[in-house]
Parts: C-alpha cells; structure tokens; sequence
C-alpha cells in the first residue's frame, strides 16, 4: 500500500496509548484528550512504544483543536496550501474515532447527496425507499457510529451544497423525509465534523454566515522554526527515498541550503534581514519534501550531474514556477542576491549559486 492511513500505520502507538490511557475519555471517544494530543505531538513511549511526533508545530493548536471536536461545534482547519492540515484531521479522527476514512472530498462537483445520502437506485425502483436503498454518505455513516467526519476542501463545494452541513451541526441529527419516523437519524456521542479549508483556493469568505459560526476556526501556520522544519523534511526525505526502494545518502547541507530557500522565497525576508521578492507560488513544507526527495534521487541516479548542491536551482525552479512567469525573474534576482552574498563565504551556497545558469529560459 502506497499510503496507509494512520490507523493502519500507527496502530502500535494507538494500542499502546489505549492501554495505559487512564483519562477520562468523551462519550464516544476511543483516547482520552491528553492521549490524543500526545499521539499527534508525540511524547515518551508507551508500555514500550515510543509515540512519534507527527504534527510538528504549536501544542496549544491541536489542544484546542482536541477540544473543540468534543464540544456541540465543528472544527475547521484554515491556512496556506502544504501546511499539514489535512494530516492533522486525519490523525485526529485515529486517534479519536479509531478511522480517518469517514471522508468526503469537496470539490466544484460535490453534491447535497455526498455530505447527506443518496439512494441506490435499483433498490428504490424494486421495493421503494427503504432503509436498504439508502446510500449513507460518510457524514451520516459517522453519525450513526458516534465517530469523527471529515470534509477535505469544504469551500470547494457550493455555498448551497457546503450548507447542508449547518442542520447537521446545530440539530446532530438528519432525517431521510422519505423513511418516515424511522429515517431520523440522532447523531450518536462521538460525532462531529472536522473540515479543512485552504486559503488559496476559493475562500472561507464565501461560506455562509450560518455554517461559520457552526465551526472554531484554527489557522495552521507554516512550521515557525528553520531547524524544526530541517528535521521534518529531512525525516520525510529519507523515508520518501526508502519508499522509492533506494538508501541514497542525504546530504544534509544542501537540504539545509533547500529549506532555508524555501522560507527566505515564503517570507518574502531571510534571515540576515534582506528582503526577497516573493513568489506567486506556495512554498510550502510539503514542497520542499517532494523537492529535497527529488534531489537525493536524481544526484543518486544521475551523478554525472555533478550533485545535489548543482541539481538544487533547477529543483527550485520547477516549484516556483506554476502560477506566473514572472516568477522566473525573481528566483533569479533571489539567486543575484541573497544566494550570491551566501555563496562568499559558504561552499555549499557557492555549489548552489554555480548553477544560476539552469535558471535562465531557454
Ligand atoms: N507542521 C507540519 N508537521 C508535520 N508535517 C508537515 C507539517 N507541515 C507540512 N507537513 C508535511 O506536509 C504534508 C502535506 O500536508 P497536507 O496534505 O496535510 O497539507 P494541507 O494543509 O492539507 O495542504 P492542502 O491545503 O494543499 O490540502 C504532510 O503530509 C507532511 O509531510
Ligand atoms: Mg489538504
């Protein structure tokens, strides 16, 4: 499997923290709040399992976050794209419900019948609406568990398809009109609703007035700390490379010299205090795993390339340049400045600035 969830992946460390956990847990609830945080942030082991930290950022967040997702609203993830948001819900609804697969993925093209039910047609036609013939979308499926749903991209779907979810998080309860009294589903404890939205897309400005104030917004900002951010992406490099069936050596100046472009290119500042131009694109953690993986990969299987500190400009280009072409020039005049300081009195800033020329067009 590509990419297990992580029930699945951390099905060691949640078993381990069920056992010892001696907290109180919310009705419905598999791990009392202190545990859930610490599955998330990671801390000490377990009945001898050591728990990983996974989200790499603000305890007080994921505490808040923990307690909203027990209160009567529903929590909503905002921020810039790559930002762990996604993985933050999905380690939430483990940790909490024991599934993060209890999902709906918004789009343009996301309809009433995915956040609520649809009906299997067939079985309509042969015996009428029945229990049988409705189609549970995984909003209903977990209210009737008790268990954490999650809605990826909400403020991709339509205000109008996006506002089926404000009766369901006021009234925990949905009713199938055509069931009767029997299609009148009461959330049962342990329910409620985490959704994800990203800044850049369609924006949370279009939401409803009514299903903002049904959820607690917490922003996810980008990793805060340069060495923080290095360790994650280093961690995350050298297991994208081991998936990739390879143990290529990760050069851990030049991914320093990757992040640290990176966060000069998202900050629009470096840290010397010199100002950047910034670019259109997102430049995101998540990148940068992706680029750092890229690196190691095409140094390790084409050398004659001359390493990865000389890979690292095209590497860079290919991220910066999505949304405008003018994003070219100030990648350039980013190397012209801050990279060409750096390069006087650092070997590997030096490799990097050599390789300018994989800037240019052409
Ligand atoms: N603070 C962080 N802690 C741990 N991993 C992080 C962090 N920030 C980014 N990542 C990495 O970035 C990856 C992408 O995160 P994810 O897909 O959850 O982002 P997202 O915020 O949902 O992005 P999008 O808005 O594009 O959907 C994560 O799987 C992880 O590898
Ligand atoms: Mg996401």
């Amino acid at each position: 499997m590509q990419a297990p969830p992580p029930e699945r992946r951390f099905a060691a460390e949640l078993d381990a923290l069920r056992a010892e956990d001696a907290g109180r847990r919310p009705p419905g609830w598999l791990l009392s709040p202190q545990q859930v945080v610490r599955f998330i942030v990671g801390g000490g082991s377990a009945g001898g399992v050591e728990i990983s930290a996974k989200f790499v950022g603000d305890r007080a967040l994921v505490e808040r976050a923990v307690v909203t997702l027990a209160g009567q609203r529903g929590l909503l993830l905002v921020g810039e794209p790559g930002t762990a948001k996604s993985m933050l819900s999905e380690l939430l609804a483990a940790a909490i419900s024991g599934t993060s697969a209890l999902t709906v993925q918004g789009t343009a093209g996301t309809t009433e019948d995915q956040l609520r039910y649809g009906w299997n047609y067939a079985a309509l036609l042969a015996q009428g609406p029945s229990p049988a013939a409705l189609v549970p979308s995984p909003v209903l499926q977990a209210m009737r568990r008790g268990a954490l749903a999650r809605v990826e991209e909400v403020t991709r779907c339509l205000p109008e398809v996006q506002d089926a979810l404000v009766s369901i998080l006021s009234d925990r309860r949905l009713a199938v009109p055509e069931l009767g009294d029997e299609g009148v589903v009461e959330a049962a404890p342990g329910f409620n609703l985490i959704a994800t939205a990203n800044l850049r897309d369609r924006g949370v400005s279009e939401m409803s007035a009514a299903l903002k104030r049904r959820f607690n917004f917490e922003t996810v900002p980008p990793i805060a700390d340069l060495q923080l951010e290095v360790d994650l992406v280093h961690r995350q490099t050298v297991a994208a490379v081991q998936r990739a069936g390879e143990a290529l050596p990760v050069d851990l100046q030049v991914l320093t010299a990757l992040v640290t472009a990176f966060r000069d290119l998202r900050a629009g500042r470096t840290d010397e205090g010199w100002a950047v131009e910034r670019p259109a694109t997102v430049m995101s953690t998540a990148e940068a795993v992706a680029a750092s993986t890229s690196l190691v990969l095409q140094a390790g299987w084409f050398p004659e390339r001359g390493g990865p500190a000389s890979l690292l400009p095209e590497h860079l280009l290919g991220v910066v340049l999505k949304d405008e072409p003018k994003d070219r020039a100030r990648l350039i005049a980013y190397f012209d400045g801050p990279v060409k300081r750096r390069a006087e009195r650092d070997p590997t800033w030096e490799r990097v600035a050599a390789a300018r020329g994989a800037l240019i067009d052409g």
